[in-house]
């Protein structure tokens, strides 16, 4: 595994590879890394011969409050992980090789699916996002790119984005990582202690109380979310937002939609924890 730091390096690497034939797998991380992006390189290795993964904390995708200063960046204890897992290159830019000049003027917005849910309580978040992986993929050029459905309204407006704007690579999901107890998997899990993660488990659970609700045939819809938000604040959540959604618009689920997602985030005492799930 090599580590490069600029993208001089990393295009050099990659350029005898593509004339090697090789293709290209990218998984783009803040770092930090858990069992959920390890999930992310053995996707990508399924899909490629050389997997490249990126560490970088982007500061346009944080709001003027939110952890981007404490966000936990653990550099040599991700490396070693990566090297186990069978990465081939890690891409460790620092902030001005990323944006050289800051502030950046220009960035990607990808309208509708980034308004609701998470766009609605981290304004500037999603095109933060955008934004960096456009750049990413472009210093990459990969042929494919794997992103987590815990993120799941992350990877819709990715994958629109791609199609939107005919970026040559295809995107990945891959299912989410949790805890034995439920809990998805998350850097920010770190800030919890023993006995608050065991508590956070809760929150997967009123997920799969909705869920079977719903396959249960409830389309209550509206009743229902205000419903778990109860729960929620019951066990000792903030809810920030649990929204019963159509999983392709990302909407709000009307009675006649047939493909659902779940999503929820949800404060536990400072900590922001984001879940979600599918119901066919
Ligand atoms: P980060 O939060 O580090 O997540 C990197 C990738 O890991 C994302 O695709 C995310 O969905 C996936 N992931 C995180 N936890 C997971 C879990 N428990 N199970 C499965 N996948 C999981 O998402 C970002 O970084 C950034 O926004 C980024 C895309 C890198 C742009 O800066």
């Amino acid at each position: 595994m090599i580590i490069v730091n600029t993208i001089k390096e990393l295009q050099t690497e990659l350029t005898s590879h593509r004339q090697d034939g090789k293709r290209i797998g990218f998984v783009p991380t803040m770092g930090n890394l858990h069992q959920g992006h390890l999930s992310l390189v053995e996707v990508a290795k399924r899909h490629s011969d050389i997997v490249v993964v990126s560490l970088f904390v982007n500061p346009t995708q944080f709001g003027p409050n939110e952890d981007f200063d404490s966000y936990p960046r653990t550099l040599d204890a991700d490396c070693d992980k990566l090297k186990n897992q069978g990465t081939d290159i890690v891409f460790a830019p620092a902030t001005d090789e990323v944006y050289p000049k800051w502030p950046n003027i220009t960035s990607v917005h990808v309208a509708k699916l980034g308004k609701n849910h998470c766009g609605a309580s981290r304004p500037g978040h999603f095109d933060g996002v955008t934004t960096v992986v456009s750049k990413l993929f472009n210093m990459v050029r990969p042929d494919c790119a794997v992103f987590g459905e815990k993120d799941f309204q992350q990877i819709s407006i990715i994958r629109r984005m791609v199609s939107d704007l005919n970026f040559p690579l295809d995107i990945i999901g891959a299912p989410i990582v949790r805890e034995a107890n439920g809990l998805a998997m998350s850097s920010r899990n770190g800030y919890l202690s023993t006995e608050e993660k065991d508590h956070a488990s809760n929150i997967y659970k009123t997920l799969l109380w909705a869920k079977s609700e719903i396959e249960n045939g409830r389309h209550d819809f509206r009743q229902l979310e205000t419903e778990a938000k109860q729960r929620l604040t019951e066990l000792g959540f903030v809810p920030d937002y649990f929204n019963i959604a159509n999983q392709e618009t990302l909407a709000l689920a009307q009675e006649q939609d047939s493909q659902l997602v779940i999503l929820l985030a949800a404060f536990m005492g400072k900590v922001r924890l984001i879940d979600n799930i599918k119901i066919k």
